[in-house]
């Protein structure tokens, strides 16, 4: 599912954010990147992404070369991800079930199957009763649950979360890695970066050590 072969990321000349990282993560796998601030963990998301493309090396997910894509097909690539922030980034201006539903618009769902969809997703995760509030009104742990519905809305085959706990208390971010255990129970793929030794612990997924940009052994 995401091959990283040998990759280095320099932000700037010299300086890696990355260095040398090869793993491969397989299908149906749940796996946790972690290490200290700055070790390069979002930067490692953001290339699975395509926000950013390596310096050297090669990042291939499901098949496809990232480093070859063209603008287009980085948009495609990206409408089958599930992204989750740790600020959560719902649109402020839309209902929470508004927020749920404009992913399955973009994505050319029928009105009728995006409202069953919205209805199931946000059962889901426990917020069925908050579907027509703003999203600002809505406790943090709320906002992260809106947050994983909508990542999860489309049924992506991958999802990536960047430290989707770190704004939340312990009780709430367990619920939390429930919610992206249950998504991987039912066959997504999960890349979890996350400093929480908590939630590390909590998981149980293979995990991806960065100390300075490197893999540790
Ligand atoms: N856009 C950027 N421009 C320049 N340097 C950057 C940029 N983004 C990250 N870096 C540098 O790359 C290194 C890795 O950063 P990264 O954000 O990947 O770490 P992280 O493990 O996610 O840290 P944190 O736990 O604090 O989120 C750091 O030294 C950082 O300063
Ligand atoms: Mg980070």
């Amino acid at each position: 599912m995401i091959v990283f072969d040998h990759v280095t990321k320099c932000y700037r000349p010299g300086e890696p954010a990355l260095a040398d990282v090869t793993f491969h993560v397989e299908r149906g796998e749940f796996v946790l990147v972690t290490g200290p601030s700055g070790a390069g963990k979002t930067t490692l998301l953001r290339l699975v992404t395509r926000e950013v493309t390596a310096t050297e090396g090669r990042v291939v997910v499901d098949g496809v070369e990232l480093g070859r894509l063209g603008r287009g097909r980085v948009q495609a690539l990206r409408r089958r991800m599930g992204i989750v922030f740790q600020d959560f980034r719902l649109l402020p201006r839309y209902t929470v079930e508004e927020n749920v539903a404009l992913v399955l618009r973009a994505l050319g769902w029928p009105p009728g199957r995006r409202r069953e969809r919205v209805a199931r997703v946000l059962e889901w995760v426990g917020l069925t009763h908050k579907a027509e509030e703003w999203p600002l009104a809505l406790s943090g742990g709320e906002q992260q649950r809106v947050a994983i519905a909508r990542a999860l809305a489309p049924e992506p085959r991958l999802l990536l979360a960047d430290e989707p706990t770190g704004n939340l208390d312990p009780d709430r971010s367990r619920e939390i890695l429930d919610l992206l255990r249950q998504a991987h129970a039912r066959g997504t793929t999960v890349l979890l970066a996350t400093h929480d030794e908590a939630l590390i612990e909590a998981s149980g997924g293979r995990r991806l050590h960065l100390v300075d940009g490197r893999l540790a052994p």
